[in-house]
C-alpha cells in the first residue's frame, strides 16, 4: 500500500484532517472520503465538468487535482452553496429558468457559472458560453442555462466576500 499523506481541508465550511494516499484525487477523495457525492464524474479526460467545485473560490475541475493538492485550502462543493436551507441564487436560477434536465450536468454548471460571476458580474452572453465551455450538457442545448446565469447577473452583485446582494438590497447566500 502507497505510503499516506495527512492533509486539512476545510469542505463545505467543515475542517477535515484525513491520511490519503498521494495518488488520490479531489473528487474520490470528495465523493468516497466525505461523502460529497453531488461533485459529479462524466469523464476520465478533463472535458466535461461535471466534477467541478471552488478552490479558494476559484472553478477547478476537481477530477484533474490530487487531493494532495487542496491541502490548506477552502474547498466549496455544491452541496456547500445553499445556505440555512435557502438555494443560492443561482440554483435558485436553474430551477427557475428549467436549466435543467437529466441534471447531471448541473452541480459542476453552478460551480462554474459560480466562479463565473465572481470574476465577472454581468458578462455577455457570449461571454456566459464562453465562461461554460468547459461544462457539457448533453440535454438542453445550453439557451436555458445562459439564461439561468444571465438572470442571476442581471439581477446581483457580487462582492468580494462572496457574499451576493440583489438589486433590491437583501443579502442572499452566494458564490463561495
Ligand atoms: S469528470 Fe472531471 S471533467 Fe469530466
Ligand atoms: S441536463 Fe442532462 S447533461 Fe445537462
Amino acid at each position: 500500500m502507497a505510503s499516506s499523506t495527512t492533509i486539512t481541508v476545510e469542505v463545505d465550511d467543515v475542517m477535515y484532517t484525513d491520511d490519503v494516499e498521494p495518488r488520490l484525487l479531489l473528487v474520490q477523495y470528495l465523493r468516497e472520503r466525505l461523502g460529497k457525492t453531488g461533485t459529479l464524474i462524466g469523464c476520465d479526460t478533463t472535458n466535461c465538468g461535471a466534477c467541478t467545485v471552488h478552490l479558494d473560490g476559484v472553478g477547478v475541475k476537481s477530477c484533474t487535482m490530487l487531493a494532495v493538492q487542496a491541502d490548506g485550502h477552502k474547498v466549496t462543493t455544491i452541496e456547500g452553496m445553499a445556505k440555512d436551507g435557502t438555494l443560492s441564487p443561482l440554483q435558485e436560477a436553474f430551477h427557475q429558468c428549467h436549466a435543467l434536465q437529466c441534471g447531471f450536468c448541473t452541480p459542476g454548471m453552478i460551480m462554474q457559472s459560480a466562479s463565473l460571476l465572481k470574476e465577472n458580474p454581468h458578462p455577455s452572453e457570449e461571454e456566459i458560453r464562453d465562461g461554460l465551455e468547459g461544462n457539457l450538457c448533453r440535454c438542453t442545448g445550453y439557451q436555458n442555462i445562459v439564461a439561468a446565469v444571465k438572470s442571476v447577473a442581471d439581477g446581483t452583485v457580487y462582492d468580494d466576500s462572496g457574499v451576493s446582494t440583489t438589486a433590491g438590497g437583501s443579502q442572499t447566500a452566494g458564490v463561495s
